[in-house]
């Protein structure tokens, strides 16, 4: 089995992407080839080239509402590393179904609720709001509606009453630590059995 291309996309401080490339190390199934951000001044850039690992970033913010304008230089970026897999790890821009049907198949993303529930954003309050006894994180592969796609695995806790969306944010984002390597792992070896964790 040849070893398979992995680039991470992120928009912040990289905690997931930081994990994913711990559980590639040292491994024969799987290499980190580059980390992406759509912000230049993205705190896990800095992480992941201390790392050893190749970073570049585009700035989405000149290109307004041109998406393609803007993923045609992601794609710049991406071509001379050749990636096998594409992982979203916090990264924070929708892709258009263009690019997506490039990619098909071989993007992840990790979300922070239990999907189907809240997609989009501010999934820990609405999850509160809603008075759920379980939160959680998915991790599924990406096809071109905004956190649809098939689901490889689920990390689910139970809310507690004193949960605010920030100490809920916290707890999910442990269990998102444990949940996109092990999806990965799997992955890498075309193994598409969802992983399910409880914390
Ligand atoms: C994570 O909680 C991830 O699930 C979330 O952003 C955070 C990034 O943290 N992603 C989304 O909300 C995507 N819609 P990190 O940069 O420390 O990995």
């Amino acid at each position: 089995m040849s070893k398979k291309k992995v680039a991470i996309f992120i928009s912040g401080g990289g905690s997931n992407m930081l994990q994913l490339l711990d559980s590639m190390q040292g491994t024969q199934a799987a290499s980190p080839v580059l980390v992406v951000s759509n912000d230049p001044n993205a705190a896990g850039l800095a992480r992941a080239a201390q790392r050893g690992v190749a970073t570049g970033a585009v700035d989405h913010k000149p290109f307004g509402q041109d998406r393609a304008a803007f993923e045609a230089k992601i794609s710049d970026l991406l071509a001379p590393y050749q990636p096998d897999i594409i992982c979203l790890a916090g990264f924070m821009r929708i892709l258009s179904a263009d690019f997506v049907a490039v990619w098909a198949g071989k993007i992840l993303n990790i979300h922070p609720s239990l999907l189907p529930k809240y997609k989009g954003l501010h999934t820990h309050a609405r999850a509160i709001k809603a008075g759920d006894a379980e939160a959680g994180c998915s991790v599924h592969q990406v096809t071109a509606d905004l956190d649809d796609g098939p689901i490889l695995g689920q990390a689910k806790l139970s809310i507690q009453p004193a949960d605010t969306p920030e100490s809920l944010s916290q707890r999910v984002l442990r269990l998102e630590h444990k949940l996109y390597p092990a999806v990965l792992t799997r992955f890498v070896r075309d193994d598409l059995r969802p992983v399910f964790i409880t914390g």
